[in-house]
C-alpha cells in the first residue's frame, strides 16, 4: 500500500511504501538507521543486515542525503520516538541520487541558510515552524467564520496610504501612479459597511530600511473590520481571537512545538482577558524602570515595548497613544482629544507589537479635516469620505501581523523564519 509519513498509524503491521527523502542516516556493520522525511512528517526506517538482502542493505548504508526514494517496509509502533512509529524497511529504491547537498547536519551561517532557503525549508526546525504557521491561518479561518464574519479581499495595487505615505513601494499602473498595499483597512472598512463583520488575510508591503528581528518588506496580515463595534468591544474581539489561535496551535502543532524546544507552559497561560495599559501609564512605567529619557509624545521603540511586556505574563493592550503618534483615520478620545482611540497588542517575551487596531473616525468632517492636516491627496480618498456620507457608524477594526505572531508562538528569534521566502532589507533572493 502506498502511504504518507502523516497517516502510517492506519497501517501499523502492514507493509506500505512511502516517497521520500533521505534526511539523516547512521548505520553500523549490522544495521542503518534512515531518518525518511516525505513533507507530511519524519519516520525512521530501521534496516537490518540479517533481515534484508545484501544489496539492499548496502544500496541502504550507501545513501546520500537528501536523496529520493521509495522505501518498503512494515509499520511498527515505537514508543521511544516522539512520532511513536517506526518503519522496519525491507526495500530501497533510489529515485533521484543527490550529490552533495549543501546543508549538512552541521552548523551554517544564517547568510548560508537564507541564500539556500529553498533548500532549508526542509529542515526539521523550519518544517515545525511552517506548520505551526498554517495551524494559525486554519484557526484564524475557522475563529472568524465561526463568529459570523465574511472574508473579503481587498486589492494590492491602490491609490491610497492608510498608514503614512513614507513606507509605499510605488509602481507605475498605466499611465497612473500606485502603490503596493500597506494595509487593506480602507478598502475593508467600505466591506464592513456592506457585510457587518469582514476581515482579510493577504500580503502587504513596507519600504521600510529597518534591519530588526521584527521587520519584514512583505508581510502578512489578518485584518478583521467591524460594523458598529465601538473601542472595547473591539479589544474583546483581539484577545478572544489571541487565545483562540494560541490554543489551536497547542492542541494541533504538539510534535512542532516540542521540535521547536518551546516552553508550552508559557502558551498555556495566554487566554482572555488581557491586561490593558494607557500610554500615560505606560510612560509612567518605564520611568519607574528606568528609562529617564522617553517623555510623553514619543513613540515606543523595541526595548520599551519589551520592558512593558515584562510586566505581565500575557499579552498586554496599550491604549490611548497620542494622535500625534498615529494614522488619520483614528477616532480621537471623547474626554481628550490629544489621545485616540487606539491599541497596540504587544507579545509577551520581547516579541513585540502583533496587533495594531482602533476605533475609526465617522464623522466626515472630522475625517476630512484629518485627511488635510497629514497631507494626503484628497482625490484618492474621496470614495473613503463617502462612507462617512450614506449612513455612516461607529465601527472599529485591526490588523495582525502573522510572521510576529508565528515568531512568538513557535519562539524563534527572528521573523525570517516565519515566512517561506522572506523579503527583507538587501534581500531578493531566493
Ligand atoms: O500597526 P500596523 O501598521 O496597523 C495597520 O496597518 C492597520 N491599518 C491595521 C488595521 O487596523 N486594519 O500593522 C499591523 C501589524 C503590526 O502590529 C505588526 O504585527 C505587523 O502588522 N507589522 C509588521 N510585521 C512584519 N514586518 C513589518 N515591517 C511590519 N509592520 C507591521
Ligand atoms: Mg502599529
Amino acid at each position: 500500500m502506498k502511504t504518507t509519513i502523516s497517516q502510517v498509524n492506519r497501517f501499523v503491521g502492514e507493509e506500505v511504501t512511502i516517497g521520500a527523502w533521505l534526511a539523516n542516516k547512521r548505520s553500523s556493520g549490522k544495521i542503518a538507521f534512515l531518518q525518511l522525511r516525505d513533507g507530511t512528517g519524519f519516520i525512521q526506517g530501521v534496516v537490518v543486515k540479517a533481515e534484508v538482502e545484501e544489496e539492499i542493505f548496502k544500496k541502504a548504508k550507501s545513501l546520500t542525503q537528501e536523496t529520493s526514494l521509495y522505501v518498503t517496509g512494515v509499520v511498527t509502533e515505537d514508543e521511544r520516538s516522539p512520532f511513536g512509529y517506526e518503519l522496519q524497511v525491507k526495500d530501497v529504491e533510489v529515485i533521484h541520487e543527490a550529490v552533495d547537498y549543501p546543508i549538512t547536519p552541521k552548523e551554517h551561517g544564517t547568510e548560508f541558510l537564507m541564500d539556500h532557503r529553498h533548500l532549508w525549508l526542509r529542515s526539521r526546525k523550519q518544517h515545525a515552524v511552517m506548520k505551526v504557521r498554517n495551524e494559525i491561518i486554519r484557526a484564524t479561518y475557522e475563529f472568524f467564520n465561526k463568529e459570523g464574519f465574511v472574508k473579503v479581499d481587498p486589492p494590492i495595487l491602490t491609490g491610497s496610504a492608510p498608514e503614512g505615505t513614507t513606507e509605499l513601494f510605488a509602481t507605475k499602473y498605466f499611465d497612473e501612479d500606485a502603490y503596493l498595499s500597506q494595509s487593506g483597512q480602507l478598502y475593508m472598512e467600505a466591506a464592513a459597511m456592506a457585510l457587518g463583520k469582514v476581515f482579510s488575510f493577504g500580503p502587504t508591503f513596507r519600504a521600510e530600511k529597518s534591519k530588526t528581528r521584527r521587520h519584514l518588506i512583505e508581510f502578512w496580515m489578518i485584518e478583521p473590520e467591524m460594523a458598529f463595534v465601538t473601542f472595547n468591544e473591539n479589544l474583546e474581539v483581539q484577545e478572544q481571537y489571541v487565545s483562540y489561535i494560541v490554543q489551536s496551535v497547542l492542541e494541533n502543532c504538539k510534535l512542532e512545538l516540542e521540535r521547536l524546544g518551546r516552553d508550552t507552559s508559557k502558551l498555556e497561560q495566554i487566554k482572555a482577558p488581557f491586561p490593558r495599559i494607557s500610554y500615560d501609564d505606560a510612560i509612567k512605567l518605564l520611568h519607574e524602570k528606568g528609562f529617564d529619557d522617553i517623555t510623553w509624545g514619543d513613540d515606543f521603540g523595541a526595548p520599551h515595548e519589551t520592558a512593558i511586556a515584562e510586566s505581565y505574563d500575557k499579552p498586554v493592550f496599550i491604549t490611548h497613544y497620542p494622535t500625534s503618534l498615529k494614522p488619520f483615520y483614528m477616532q480621537p478620545d471623547a474626554d481628550r482629544d490629544d489621545v485616540v482611540l487606539c491599541a497596540d497588542l504587544i507579545a509577551p517575551e520581547g516579541y513585540g507589537e502583533i496587533i495594531g487596531g482602533s476605533e475609526r473616525i465617522h464623522d466626515a468632517e472630522l475625517l476630512k479635516q484629518r485627511i488635510e492636516e497629514h497631507d494626503l491627496a484628497t482625490d484618492a480618498y474621496k470614495w473613503y469620505l463617502e462612507l462617512r456620507e450614506y449612513g455612516s457608524v461607529p465601527h472599529s477594526g485591526f490588523g495582525l501581523g502573522l510572521e510576529r505572531t508565528v515568531a512568538w508562538i513557535s519562539g524563534v528569534e527572528h521573523v525570517r523564519e516565519t515566512i517561506p521566502f522572506p523579503r527583507l532589507l538587501n534581500r531578493l533572493y531566493p
